[in-house]
């Protein structure tokens, strides 16, 4: 088997605040091969763009990797100064496009030139030549080749993250790391960036780590998926297999919180409470005051990542009842249903079963 591009392993990443060391990534794992669509999916603070600002060494200044690996062609990467990532790693290997793309642009210079400058340092490119490459890329997201000149602020929001993504392409990167990258965009911009996506992914070999609360765009565009509660990924295999057979509560439940075209009369589930704030190790399950079926365990210890099907050992979760939570589930949505109830209230029939 050919080496992984990315490893990611038993990734821990802390913040250092006024309460403590903040856990914001708990021996998180996963690994994205070459032509791989990752997706990592989960709700709000989960850690999704701490694990991605960790990987291209964009870490707040407070935050730091406090165990775990991360090996890029089998380098490990995660002790790389910027000096190393620069030239190691970040745009001609792995390009990002961070989550708030507004403040990513420099302001006093045109966008031409910032491509220039990174053309100048990555590849042999003449200018001209790298003047041409951009505007191919400002074609494909949308934008007229001709405000490749323009300054960041002479565009509309939609338009600057279009920008962004058209320097990420820009290098023909290995991996595209992109953090929500078509949130602050119209349905139609969306659909023609994932179209593109797709392209890209036939023609170069381009592997993409896809970062969205929006599962169903994952299970659109996506080959494999980790879902991720607060630190810990819950769920992690390939797209047909978590979108068919999940087993981590919370990654069944966040599932079928988003609508889904192939079951489109289904009633979409809420998830109750909130994730917890994480101060210290997180040495238990960190969806056990949120889960139906948690038991004592849930909090005496993290549960391991474990397989869940003999037939693909890639699909594992991170669950002590990952072998019946699912059918649970199932049966009692189904038994309340047939009562008449919504499925919000399926939790109280499993209070206390073990
Ligand atoms: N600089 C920081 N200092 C302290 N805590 C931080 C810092 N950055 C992030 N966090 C905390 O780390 C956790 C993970 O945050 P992160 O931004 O990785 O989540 P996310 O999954 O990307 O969320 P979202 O979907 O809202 O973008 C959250 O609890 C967040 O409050
Ligand atoms: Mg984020």
């Amino acid at each position: 088997m050919t080496e992984p591009l990315l490893e990611v392993e038993d990734l821990t990443i802390q913040y250092e605040t006024d309460g403590g060391m903040l856990t914001a990534v708990s021996d998180a794992s996963f690994t994205i091969d070459e032509g791989e669509f990752f997706g990592l999916a989960g709700e709000s603070g989960s850690g999704k763009s701490t694990i991605a600002k960790s990987i291209i060494g964009g870490l707040d200044s407070n935050g730091q990797v406090t165990s775990g690996t991360i090996r890029y062609r089998g380098e490990e990467i995660q002790g790389y100064d910027d000096k190393q990532l620069n030239e190691a790693v970040r745009w001609k290997e792995i390009a990002w496009i961070p989550q708030s793309s507004m403040n990513s642009l420099d302001p006093l210079q045109q966008v031409s030139e910032q491509a220039i400058e990174i053309g100048q340092v990555h590849t042999d490119l003449s200018n001209v030549e790298l003047r041409d490459r951009l505007k191919e890329m400002f074609d494909i997201v949308g934008l007229q080749e001709s405000r490749i000149d323009d300054y960041p602020h002479q565009f509309s929001g939609g338009m600057q993250q279009r920008a962004i993504i058209a320097l990420a392409l820009f290098l023909e990167p290995s991996l595209i790391i992109a953090d929500e990258p078509t949130t602050a965009l119209d349905v139609i911009m969306q659909d023609q960036i994932f179209k593109y996506l797709d392209e890209v992914k036939s023609e170069l070999e381009t592997s993409l780590l896809l970062i969205t609360h929006d599962i169903s765009v994952i299970f659109e565009s996506c080959d494999s998926v980790a879902i991720m509660h607060a630190s810990q990924v819950a769920e992690y295999g390939s797209v047909a297999a978590v979108h068919d057979n999940p087993r981590h509560p919370y990654a069944f439940m966040f599932k079928e919180a988003f609508p889904d075209v192939r079951e489109p009369d289904r009633e979409l589930e809420v998830i109750d409470g909130y994730p917890p704030e994480l101060i210290g190790d997180v040495d238990f399950c960190s969806f056990i005051d949120r889960c139906p079926w948690a038991t004592d365990e849930c909090g005496q210890r993290a549960p391991n990542m474990e397989s869940v099907d003999d037939d693909d050992p890639t699909h594992v979760a991170g669950c002590f009842r990952k072998d019946e939570a699912y059918e649970l589930y199932q049966s009692e949505r189904d038994h309340a249903r047939s009562e008449g109830h919504s499925g919000e209230q399926t939790t109280a029939v499993t209070e206390g079963s073990d």
